[in-house]
């Protein structure tokens, strides 16, 4: 759900929402904006639901969730003047993602957290994280790159750091923790572009798994991490586990399917 009276479809398809989505409709046919008209949204193996309203056909999810290959490819369709921290804010939180459509990119590890990228173009890239409990991100600043992060699965916590001090020429720094937030699936976040030095955590607290989306612009591969404890900080190679669901890592992995849990179905 987007803003107030209407549904998000994709980047520049809004459709003003009398009648939403609730039930199954078992045969009807469907304009669907993205895919011209007559696309046929039944009771298909993706559990596609659909309402017609006087004024658009609309076409949505069970509990709200799009597959992550629709996601992508909305993301896909913002042009670049367009692709700003607000819009695509707006974005990932009018389509929360089915997380059983990440099951091809779900790959966890005892050892650390997984990268699993899903879709890169020359704008920005989509990637899971698979965090077991307990896995932390180091603490770590995207520089000039936006990020937006939403949950898929559980829960995480957000630390942000200020910067105190930092020595480009013996790689020092001093930091001090400032604000701290969660994610859960109803609140997708940027990273703050004025204090973007942060660091990701799934607590033993939280009890469960958890998957974040992110949303990287335009795609980087190096980030800084930052020591607390030594204050040095340094430019490190990010690496992917997965790639397109291809396991690109030594690393012992587990392949695992999510199921959305019962009280994630968001009712629109
Ligand atoms: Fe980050």
């Amino acid at each position: 759900m987007g803003r107030m009276g209407q549904i998000i479809f994709a980047p520049g398809v809004v459709a003003t929402a009398r009648v939403l989505c609730r039930g199954l409709l078992p045969d009807q046919k469907a304009t669907n904006p993205r895919h011209g008209k007559h696309a046929v949204a039944t009771n298909s193996p993706e559990g596609r639901q659909a309402r017609t309203t006087e004024d658009a056909f609309i076409l949505c999810y069970p509990g709200g969730m799009v597959p992550i290959e629709e996601f992508a490819a909305g993301l896909a369709s913002i042009p670049e003047k367009q692709f700003t921290h607000q819009a695509v804010l707006d974005y990932m939180r009018a389509n929360r993602v089915d997380v059983l459509s990440l099951a091809p990119y779900l790959y966890f590890s005892a050892e650390r957290y997984t990268r699993n990228l899903i879709h890169r173009t020359p704008l920005f890239e989509l990637i899971a994280i698979c965090w077991e409990t307990g896995q932390r991100s180091a603490i770590h600043n995207h520089r000039d790159q936006r990020c937006w992060m939403a949950m898929a699965y559980g829960k995480v916590q957000v630390q942000n750091f200020s910067l105190v001090r930092k020595d480009a020429a013996t790689g020092f720094c001093e930091l001090e923790p400032s604000t701290h937030f969660v994610i859960d699936l109803d609140s997708p976040q940027e990273v703050d572009p004025v204090e973007p030095i942060h660091q990701v955590v799934n607590p033993h607290s939280f009890g469960s798994r958890a998957v974040t989306l992110h949303v990287y612009s335009k795609p980087f591969d190096t980030c800084e991490m930052y020591d607390l404890k030594t204050k040095h900080y340094e430019d490190v190679k990010l690496v992917n586990t997965t790639e397109y669901g291809v396991v690109k890592t030594a690393m012992k992995l587990e392949k695992v399917t999510l199921l959305p849990a019962p009280d994630t179905v968001h009712r629109i």
